[in-house]
């Protein structure tokens, strides 16, 4: 199969969908990999490293999408690319169809194949192909979260370690998900005092079995939210309630409550955020201040750290990229319960219920593709 991967050019994107190690598995099999120029540049791989490990270089995004069967990408297609991507093209990338009804009536319109990163789903109903970047998301959420509580960066001026003689910092995680045990590992190993919160007693009993001395887990509801704020130094917002917007945990009232120079990073804004006064902040501006208390609410974090965040996405896409090169993407889905879930829109249809239902667009039957 002829796979390409075009640049990034959603604004401040600099991830690339494949990676040299990813080339050589591909090439391996038999594949031809087209590379925009330049476009591992931004996450540290130059054109030369892509063509030792067997690609091809080719110097426009519309050589890329003419010439490829399958389109690997890592965010949704914007406007511009709407027009390049043709009939009964497969392209793999992070959709989101939900949010955006432009897209899905373009998607729809060019009658491609659309297997979304974000709805490939395992048995056990994990999201394999999401999960890298929220670990990324909550390791991070501490690293800024320190950052801001510096005084000159309008935080309270806390160090999280403490030094000898003085007292850790404290962190609060609501959550404790993928994104809350990220992130209270991060904040443990720097030594502060951290608190999660969930309301699953279960997954609390987990992360009290696994998580070093210096974590507590406490059962997640408004009066212990209530109490915990007034002292927590750090507040990572890391809750999620599938398919459904964030539940506002701190309200606007309860900012009060806590102490100025409070940092709350609430890494769940893409859902709406648990944090009231929260809004979608850009790594520009990442922050902005409500009574006092220093608001982090960047909606793609794992876009600052891109030789990061490539490798983890990638580890985790290319044996679906291999699956679907080496199959098609009929064979590849037909084997593996998974990937289909990835389908979204197959041929001008829309073939996942949480997109019909969206953009109240009539649902096709998946399985009318597959006889
Ligand atoms: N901003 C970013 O760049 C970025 C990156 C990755 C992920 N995220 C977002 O981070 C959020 C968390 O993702 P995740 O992968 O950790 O999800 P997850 O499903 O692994 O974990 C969510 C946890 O929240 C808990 N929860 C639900 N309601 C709660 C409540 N009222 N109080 C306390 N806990 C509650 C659940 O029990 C679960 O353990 C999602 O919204 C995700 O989209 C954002």
């Amino acid at each position: 199969m002829i796979v390409g991967v075009p640049i990034e050019i959603k604004n401040n994107e600099n991830r690339v969908a494949i990676t040299p190690a990813g080339v050589v598995e591909l090439v391996k099999n038999n594949h031809v990999v087209l590379i925009q120029k330049g476009a591992g540049e931004n996450s540290g791989f130059t054109d030369d490293e892509f063509v030792s490990a067997g690609a091809k270089i080719l110097p426009t995004i519309e050589e890329i999408y003419a010439s490829a069967e399958m389109i690997v990408k890592v965010k949704e297609p914007i406007a511009e690319e709407y027009g390049l991507i043709r009939k009964g093209q497969l392209v793999f990338t992070y959709f989101h169809f939900a949010s955006s009804e432009p897209l899905t009536h373009a998607m729809l319109k060019s009658e491609a194949i659309c297997l979304a990163y974000e709805t490939v789903e395992s048995a056990d109903r994990s999201l394999p192909l999401l999960i890298p970047m929220s670990e990324v998301a909550g390791r991070m959420a501490i690293q800024e979260g320190a950052k801001y509580l510096e005084k000159p960066l309008k935080g309270k001026g806390v160090l999280l370690g403490g030094v000898p003689g003085v007292p850790p910092g404290k962190v609060l995680v609501l959550g404790g998900g993928i994104v809350g045990t990220q992130a209270a590992k991060m904040a443990a190993g720097l030594g502060a005092k951290v608190v999660i919160m969930d309301i699953s007693l279960p997954r609390l009993r987990v992360l009290n079995d696994i998580m070093p001395a210096n974590v507590v887990t406490i059962l997640s509801n408004e009066y212990n939210i209530k109490n915990a704020i007034k002292t927590a130094d750090l507040i990572v917002g890391a809750v999620l309630i599938p398919g459904a917007k964030a539940p506002n945990l701190i309200t606007r009232d309860m900012l009060k409550l806590m102490r100025p120079g409070t940092v709350v990073v609430d890494v769940a804004v893409d859902q709406g955020g648990c944090i009231e006064t929260c809004k979608p902040t850009t790594h520009e501006d990442p922050i902005f201040i409500i009574d006092d208390v220093v608001h982090y609410c960047v909606a793609n974090m794992p876009g600052a750290v891109p030789y990061t965040s490539t490798l983890a996405l990638t580890n985790a896409t290319l044996p679906y990229v291999l699956q679907l090169a080496n199959k098609g993407w009929k064979n590849a889905c037909a084997e593996n319960a998974a990937l289909k879930r990835g389908l979204n829109v197959i041929a001008g249809k829309v073939v996942y219920q949480g997109v019909a239902d969206a953009w109240n667009l009539p649902m096709s039957k998946i399985e009318d593709f597959f006889n």
